[in-house]
């Protein structure tokens, strides 16, 4: 691998149909060149397989699952490797390699703040609904500004750079640009979830919001509209992204329910006809094995081919339910505890969206006593799989599939996630 020759070099590799390739750097390639020629690669990786020869996981956090982690007889770690996120499941470095080696972290890349529960939609699959009274969370009410105010300073305290408010609908918050200003005087970075129909405070976002989420529901106004129950929330929805659009990283989010699933080349003519670069799909988290989504899948395989996209999965799925899940699924990074906290609207410590856990009170537990708790850690470090995941190659991308979905539908949160088949060994 040499700078600025990928294409030259997957080219011909994906002309002879190769489902697979392994890539050595090239000796003395200067670091940050080495890191960019990774990023323009992993621009086919729903095309191709890519793993990177000989480098170890932390030489790249966003990339560490393309990174060679094969056990080898020369392998070893060091010092470093002991304060790093990776090091539980990290099989070490090559020696030659040693000064590629920098501990990464523990700390979550974000934590969402869900600042209210009520909307103004009532989509049918809302994770909003389910698990809510567990953990007394119904003894106590929304949190006021100045609690929302006090969880800020503990994430600014804690270290961690982004803060992404969510809901229900954040934007029915009378305080929420209060709150906004407030995080960015801390100097975090401010994300944003949004359903992008309250025309009026999407304009006042402008400048203040560096990444915000928009979800389509639908294809078209009359399918979007059966699913939110909000008239005229499509075109609202679009017209928020063209506003938006040229002022911050604007991403669509489209649940995968039975109808969109079906209709799946409507959302990438939709990406096309109104400048949406990334749009993302979730698995329902809801109760049921819902099979659909094999063709779903597939189809995204093929659909990111025909329109020339990276379209991918967001939500965990587990990657053993059919063989084109690796290629256009983010698998369970972002769920599950592994890089995220999660606060609802009443201050309760979450470990996803869609896991609720007993983690304890964002406003009496410091935020690092829960990310280094038994349960979390537990998350974390996957020891609330099931034991046939342990061996598959996949498992630390995968995570084994959503434990959400393994308790919502097994009541064990090390159970099998309803879409699990058989671990890929290699
Ligand atoms: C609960 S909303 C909160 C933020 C904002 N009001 C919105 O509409 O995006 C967050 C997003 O999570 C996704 N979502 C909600 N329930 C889900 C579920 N059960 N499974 C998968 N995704 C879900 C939807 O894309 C939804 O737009």
């Amino acid at each position: 691998m040499q700078k600025s020759n990928v294409a030259n070099l997957i080219g011909p590799v994906l002309s002879q149909g190769k489902e697979w390739v392994v890539i050595e750097p090239e000796p003395g390639l200067e670091q940050g060149e080495l890191r960019i020629t990774i990023l323009e690669l992993l621009e086919y990786e729903h095309l191709i397989d890519i793993t990177v020869a000989r480098l170890p996981m932390c030489f790249m956090d966003v990339a560490f699952n393309h990174l060679d982690n094969k056990p080898a007889p020369e392998k070893r770690k060091s010092q470093e490797c002991v304060r790093c996120k990776f090091n539980f499941f990290c099989n070490g470095f090559y020696p030659e390699m040693e000064e590629y080696v920098k501990a990464i972290p523990d700390i979550p890349i974000e934590v969402v703040i869900e600042v209210t529960d009520k909307c103004n939609q009532a989509c049918s699959f809302c994770f909003n609904k389910f698990e809510y009274r567990l953990d007394a969370r119904n003894a106590r009410k929304e949190m006021n500004g100045e609690e929302v105010k006090c969880v800020l300073k503990k994430v600014k305290e804690m270290g961690v750079k982004i803060v992404r408010f969510s809901g229900g609908e954040p934007l029915l918050r009378k305080d929420i640009f209060n709150l906004i200003e407030f995080a960015k005087d801390l100097g975090l970075k401010v994300w944003l979830n949004t359903n992008g129909t309250l025309v009026a405070e999407i304009a006042k976002l402008i400048g203040l919001v560096e990444n915000v989420l928009i979800p389509i529901h639908g294809f078209d106004e009359k399918t979007d509209e059966a699913e939110t129950r909000l008239k005229g929330s499509f075109g609202l929805k679009l017209k928020a992204i063209e506003l938006l659009n040229p002022h911050c990283l604007v991403r669509c989010g489209v649940v995968l329910t039975k109808q969109n699933a079906a209709n799946i080349e409507r959302f990438y003519l939709l990406a096309g006809q109104h400048g949406i670069r990334i749009m993302e799909f979730y698995r329902p988290i809801e109760l049921g094995r819902h099979d659909y989504l094999k063709k779903a899948i597939s189809n995204i395989a093929s659909l990111n081919k025909k329109h020339n996209r990276n379209f991918r999965i967001a939500n965990a799925i587990p990657y053993c339910f059919n063989s084109q899940v690796a290629r256009v699924a983010q698998g369970g990074v972002y769920d599950d505890g592994a890089t995220r906290i999660v606060v609802d609207s009443r201050g309760m410590l979450k470990p996803s969206y869609y896991l609720v856990v007993p983690m304890g009170d964002a406003l009496q537990t410091p935020l690092w006593d829960a990310w280094n708790s038994e349960e979390w850690l537990a998350l974390r470090e996957l020891r609330r799989m099931p034991i046939q995941c342990t061996k598959c190659i996949h498992r630390h991308t995968c995570r084994g599939g959503s434990r959400a979905l393994a308790k919502l539908n097994s009541g064990d949160i090390a159970g099998k996630d309803p879409l699990m088949k058989r671990p890929v060994l290699r």
